[in-house]
This record gives structure tokens, sequence and C-alpha cells, in this order.
């Protein structure tokens, strides 16, 4: 079943001081990080957010698309403009944030996929697409994407039926999109405040990840390394120990979990 997004419920429910006051509702469009950079330009507020009930165009990581159909997931863009120092700890807060989101929803604890995808199982529930302008002769600024699968079914799309779920999915029940926005957003806030004052992410994040510990390909921008990935560094970077006892320092890109 689908169901339009509410609003006047999202905004009954969000207990946010800044994150989400400024809001774009979109019932349709290609992209939420589209209409967050043209509005991040133009110089709207930090905690815009930019939440769409349809994507035609969404994007993922790398390159990727994002299957966002009419009336059942959460796509949402958040316009944030930090200092250049918390950009790091901005990719960490926002699948804890997720996550934290999820567990209050839905009662699973998920785990965090480096660098920030969001999983139940081995099975990816949500994803964050961060782009960012620190140095252009605009006001700086950080778009934060969030794509959680709320209700749709994943089986039902070829490319992702093996790697996705969604709440529904492993709740068995709709899952309520406006209280999920308004959790994740909430959450979002109260850890970039703490960031704001020191507190860095950087250990509930490490301690959240299903990838130390297990046997993984990384992949990057032109190269692919195979190990253990033995730890995470503070700034977020992935070290994968080879066979051959080399550590490779993955600072951006992915990986797929080994058995
Ligand atoms: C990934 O895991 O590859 C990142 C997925 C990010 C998807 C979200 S949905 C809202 C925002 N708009 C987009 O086009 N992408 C992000």
């Amino acid at each position: 079943m689908t169901a339009a997004f509410d609003l006047s419920r999202f905004h009954a429910l969000l207990e946010t001081r800044t994150f989400g006051r400024n809001l774009i509702f979109e019932p349709s469009v290609g992209s939420t990080m589209d209409v967050a950079r043209d509005s991040a330009r133009r110089g709207a507020p930090a905690g815009t957010l930019v939440v769409a009930d349809e994507q035609t165009a969404g994007r993922g990581r790398l390159g990727r698309s994002w299957v966002t159909p009419p009336g059942s997931n959460l796509a949402s863009t958040l316009v944030l403009r930090p200092r250049a120092s918390l950009l790091r700890e901005v990719a960490m807060m926002a699948p804890l944030a997720i996550c934290h989101a999820v567990q209050d929803m839905a009662g699973i604890r998920p785990a965090i996929k480096w660098p920030n995808d969001v999983i139940i199982g081995e099975k990816k529930v949500a994803g964050v697409l961060i782009e960012s302008d620190l140095d252009g002769p605009e006001a700086p600024w950080v778009l934060v994407g969030a794509g959680i699968n709320v209700n749709f079914d994943p089986r039902e799309y070829e490319e992702i039926r093996e790697i996705a779920t969604s709440l529904r999915v492993e709740t068995g029940h709709e899952g309520d999109r406006e209280a999920l926005l308004a959790s994740y957003v909430h959450d979002f806030e109260r850890l970039y405040r703490a960031a704001e004052e020191g507190e860095s992410p950087f250990e509930n994040w490490r301690e959240r990840l299903a990838t130390v510990g297990r046997h993984v390909r990384a992949q990057w921008g032109g190269g692919a390394a195979e190990g253990v990935a033995e730890d995470v560094t503070e700034d977020g970077a992935l070290v994968v120990r080879t066979a051959d006892g080399e550590a490779i320092i993955v600072e951006a890109g992915d990986v797929t979990l080994r058995a």
C-alpha cells in the first residue's frame, strides 16, 4: 500500500530547533540532491530539508542509481554549513542517526557497512550520499542525502532484489514514514550539536560497523584490495590488511563483505 507523505503530520512530530524547520517538499522530483544544491546556492539556511515522495533520477554513491518509487520510502537531503573539519564527522552522523531512528521505531538494531550504508543482516536498508562545496564562491554547503527503504518491496526490483531490504520486509508491517523522518532529523541535530561542541560521533559509528573484523573486498577509484578490515582511522578511513601483511588505507570507496 502507498500513501502520500503527510506534511502536516511530519511538522507536528518534528522536535528539532533548526533541522527540517525550513522544509521543501516535492511530490515528485529527479533527485532531492539537485533541489538542495540549488537552494544551498541561493542561500538556504543550514538545516533546510528537501523531501520527495518520489524520485525519478535518484542518485547513489559511486555513480549508481537509487530507487524511490512514489509514496513508499524516504528520500531526503539536508543542507548543512559546517566548518570543514566537521565534514568527516557529518558522514558518520548520518548513518548513525538513521540507525537510531530505525531502532526506536522498528525495534531492530541495524549496523553500518563502511562507510555509511545502513544494513539489516547483510542487506541494505538505507544509504547516504554526501556532496559538498566548502571552498567555492558561495557560502560553503554540505548536502546529506538519505534514502531509507521503508515500505517498498525490493524483491520487485530486479537490480536490487538480492542486496536490499526494507523496514516493511523486516518487520512485516507498514513503517510510519513521517515519524521515522522526524526522528532521524532530530537525532541528526543532536549529534551535530554535540560534534560542534567537540563530542565526536566516531566511537559510536565505529561500534556500529559490521565491516571491522570481516574479510572484505574494497574498491575505490581505479583500485581494489582484498583482505581483513582491521579497523578504521579517526577520520573514517578503512584499514585493510591483505594476505601478504600490507595495511592499505582506503579513504573513500566501497566494500563487499565476504563470508
Ligand atoms: C548510496 O547508498 O549509494 C547512497 C544513496 C543515497 C540516496 C538518497 S535518496 C535522497 C537523496 N537523493 C538522491 O538522489 N540520493 C540521495
